[in-house]
């Protein structure tokens, strides 16, 4: 039988696993969508972060995307990875981009988690047929590729090879009520669908600084004129943090021919200094609150 969800879903809560810049992103959307959500965190400093990003950027995030639940869901913050997943329908992790570390995560979330729970990877670049090691179910396992929710509000889905199909259905069908746009990734992708799109184009911007043509700002300044668009190309790396927009292109290295160096060169530079992004407060700008 092809998995469905369950009749209690709106009664469980959804687990976020990792409570960095995604995971606590992806745990307000949910809480403002009206579910419960637990938090778990290696790093208490980092538990209780999150849950003061989502309390303060809930009312923010609803209005985003247009979410009008009858209740905003409960946030939490666990300590216990085995009590932060007990009775969960969904478990999300948002750990580093590190294959050892998730195909860590995933092996302790198949053992702890509820038996009918979905695990997801909100991994930028790694599929999860390469998490799933340790991994005894891996029909309830998959990628769900979120951006920066609330404003970039697509989730990519894609199957670790073995996930049940209706796992994929049933979250097509169920994420739209949290405001987001699903997408179901036809085969398997290092780097799904968008972030190949948008790989090609962070590289190009950094090779153009990197060889000293123009700065970040002007690059950022004509993106704008050109696109109209919303965040420009190194204000949303900054966001993104640059050590996690290195760690993702590193993964395009290892894995395809031809990838330049200059654009790992400047990440490289950038980080030695402690230039992070927003969440260190410097990075290819400056964030002074
Ligand atoms: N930053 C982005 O914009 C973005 C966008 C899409 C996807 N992603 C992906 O999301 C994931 C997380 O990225 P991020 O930018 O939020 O990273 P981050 O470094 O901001 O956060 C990672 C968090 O994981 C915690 N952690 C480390 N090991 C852990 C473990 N074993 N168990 C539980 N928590 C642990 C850390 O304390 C930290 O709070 C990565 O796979 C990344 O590729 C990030």
């Amino acid at each position: 039988m092809p998995y469905t969800l369950p009749a209690d879903v709106d009664e469980r809560p959804v687990v976020i696993d990792g409570a960095g810049t995604l995971g606590r992103r992806i745990a307000a959307v949910y809480a403002g969508g009206g579910s419960d959500v637990r938090i778990f965190d290696l790093a208490a400093q980092q538990r209780e972060a999150a849950r003061d990003y989502v309390e303060e950027h809930a009312a923010e995030t609803q209005q985003t995307l247009g979410l009008h639940p009858a209740r905003r869901g409960r946030v939490e913050i666990c300590d216990d990875p085995q009590e932060a997943v007990a009775g969960a329908w969904m478990v999300i992790e948002a750990v580093p981009e590190r294959i050892d570390i998730k195909t860590e995560v995933f092996g302790d979330l198949d053992r702890m988690a509820e038996p009918d729970a979905i695990l997801c990877s909100n991994s930028s670049s790694i599929p999860t047929s390469q998490m799933i090691v340790k991994v005894e179910h891996p029909e309830r396992v998959l990628n769900t590729h979120y951006q920066q929710p609330p404003e970039l509000n697509s989730v990519e889905l894609m199957s670790c090879g073995e996930t049940d199909e209706g796992v994929i259905d049933a979250l097509i069908e169920k994420i739209p009520q949290y405001g987001l746009v699903p997408f179901r990734v036809r085969r398997e992708s290092d780097g799904f669908i968008f972030n190949r799109i948008w790989a090609a184009i962070k590289r190009e911007c950094l090779m153009v600084v990197e060889e000293g043509v123009a700065p970040p700002e002007d690059v950022d300044a004509m993106w704008q004129i050109f696109t109209r668009a919303g965040i420009p190309p190194f204000r949303l790396m900054d966001r993104v943090g640059l050590d996690v927009v290195l760690a993702i292109e590193e993964h395009y290295a290892a894995v395809r021919d031809g990838i330049p160096e200059g654009p790992r060169k400047l990440l490289h530079e950038y980080i030695d200094q402690g230039r992070l992004g927003v969440k260190s407060g410097r990075g290819f700008y400056e964030y002074t609150d």
